[in-house]
């Protein structure tokens, strides 16, 4: 062959890595660059008093950030305990499809949880104990099929705990104490919390 027509074929063989390196990632939607972006967003979103983030630097692989576990170059978990950490979760958060645990507990988040959680099909674990968050359990929580743990013990919580949530095949284990819910459905002995049943409307 001549250098040429290599030339050519070595182009041709970028030109093609290039676009489905550009391409793949939005036909399957998710990679290690979008929960890049994500975990960005939130970080955005945190107030970090104590500078607990500060390596979440998007110049780098968020697999080598502090609190962030990943497998097979995708993130796994986001476990941020006991940190100070202020601020509000993010809709992003639900664009992290390969998600297992999320585990921010002991902090000050506020606002609500956003109902795009309940894209996460893969997360066994979610830990939000001991913040501010108010509003209500977003019923899209119901969505999560691989959910084994849910804690969302003391916080500020309010209105109808979904009976969505109630028919979840894997959990074992949801505390609600300590926040003012109510229940639309007879919960079994895996929910923690106060039993009080919604009023009639
Ligand atoms: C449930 O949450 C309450 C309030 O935070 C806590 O005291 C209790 O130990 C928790 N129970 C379990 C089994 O996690
Ligand atoms: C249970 O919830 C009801 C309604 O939100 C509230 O009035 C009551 O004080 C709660 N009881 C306990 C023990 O937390």
């Amino acid at each position: 062959m001549s250098m040429a027509a290599t030339g050519c074929l070595m182009l041709l063989t970028l030109t093609i890595t290039l676009t489905a390196s550009l391409i793949f990632p939005l036909v399957y939607g998710a990679d290690i660059e979008s929960d890049k972006q994500a975990l960005a967003a939130l970080k955005k979103s945190l107030v970090d008093p104590w500078n607990v983030l500060s390596d979440w630097d998007v110049a780098v692989n968020p697999c080598t950030w502090n609190f962030i576990e990943c497998e097979n170059n995708r993130v796994t978990s986001v476990s941020i305990g006991m940190n100070n950490v202020g601020g509000n979760l993010v809709p992003e958060l639900g664009g992290l499809s390969a998600l297992v645990d999320l585990s921010i507990f002991n902090n000050m988040i506020e606002g609500t949880i956003p109902a795009e959680l309940g894209n996460l099909q893969n997360l066994e674990v979610l830990s939000l104990s001991e913040n501010l968050l108010s509003g209500e359990i977003p019923p899209s929580l119901g969505n999560l099929r691989s959910l084994v743990f849910v804690h969302l013990d003391q916080n500020e919580f309010t209105g109808k705990v979904s009976s969505q949530i109630g028919s979840l095949p894997s959990l074992k284990l949801a505390n609600f104490s300590g926040n003012s819910l109510c229940w639309d459905f007879w919960p079994t002995p895996n929910f923690l919390g106060n039993y009080t049943l919604c009023q009639a409307e």
